[in-house]
């Protein structure tokens, strides 16, 4: 987050609620908050008296580099409520997460969430219960980390190596996608449509829905998290081939 243009636009609109961040491992970038940003973010909750809302489902799967600090641990006025999920570090689908926040915001969160869907599944909670009961849920989360630091390495490198030299990659010290920018005037939801999914049989997210204001189409996420290695390797070389005709 751009601290400097949030200053601006929180010195400038009425009745502001809560700042939005994804401080670690962002949804689609990959990327993180420094910690100098992680903290004016805080002063700037303080200053302007608005809640923060961190949301924070890729943090345990960091493989790399060091461990920043929440905003809710440099939160000192309970203003700051976190978001965890068990979706990332346990089952894709299990849709299961927890808050932590002031108590007063967690009766609130409770009431709101009676009124949007009644509760979660109880079956879903049942086997959470369970597995944490039963499973050491830190030597799952460490085991998976290996798994996805030489995931990223296969992807970053085969996309390197066989990407058009004007295509980038993110190097993402953990979560589980990079994002992959293409050339100004590429467009990656109709290449998807008529070349990756078709001849390499390559799904990703195309990066235009997560612009909501611009358009942007030359953009896309690429999740390293579910193929096999050869089959990360075989398609992603099969699509640079084909990224090579066209670019
Ligand atoms: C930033 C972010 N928050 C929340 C979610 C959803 O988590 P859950 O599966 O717990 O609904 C996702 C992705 O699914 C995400 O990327």
């Amino acid at each position: 987050m751009d601290v400097d243009a949030l200053e601006t636009r929180l010195a400038t609109t009425e009745n502001i609620k809560f700042i939005y961040v994804i401080p670690d491992f962002q949804n689609p970038t990959g990327v993180s908050l420094s910690l100098a940003r992680r903290k004016r973010i805080i002063e700037l909750a303080n200053e302007y008296d608005v809640l923060v809302l961190e949301d924070s489902p890729y943090r345990e799967l960091r493989f790399e580099g060091e461990v920043l600090p929440t905003l809710a641990s440099l939160d000192t006025e309970h203003r700051v409520i976190h978001l965890g999920s068990f979706s990332k570090i346990l089952a894709p689908g299990v849709r299961l997460g927890w808050v932590s926040a002031a108590p007063e915001i967690l009766d609130k969160l409770g009431l709101l969430k009676l009124a949007a869907d009644t509760q979660s599944s109880t079956l879903n909670m049942t086997a959470v219960t369970r597995f944490l009961d039963t499973f050491d849920i830190d030597a799952h989360v460490s085991a998976m980390r290996g798994v996805y630091r030489a995931k990223r390495d296969l992807m970053v490198s085969t996309m390197t190596e066989h990407f058009p030299a004007e295509v980038t990659v993110t190097r993402p010290e953990g979560g589980l996608f990079t994002w992959v920018t293409f050339p100004e005037g590429f467009d990656t939801t109709a290449f998807m449509a008529e070349h990756a999914l078709p001849e390499a049989r390559v799904a990703y997210v195309p990066g235009e829905s997560f612009f909501p204001t611009e358009h942007r189409s030359n953009y896309a996420r690429f999740s390293y998290s579910g193929q096999s290695d050869d089959e990360m390797v075989d398609a992603l070389t099969l699509l640079g081939a084909i990224l090579n005709e066209h670019i």
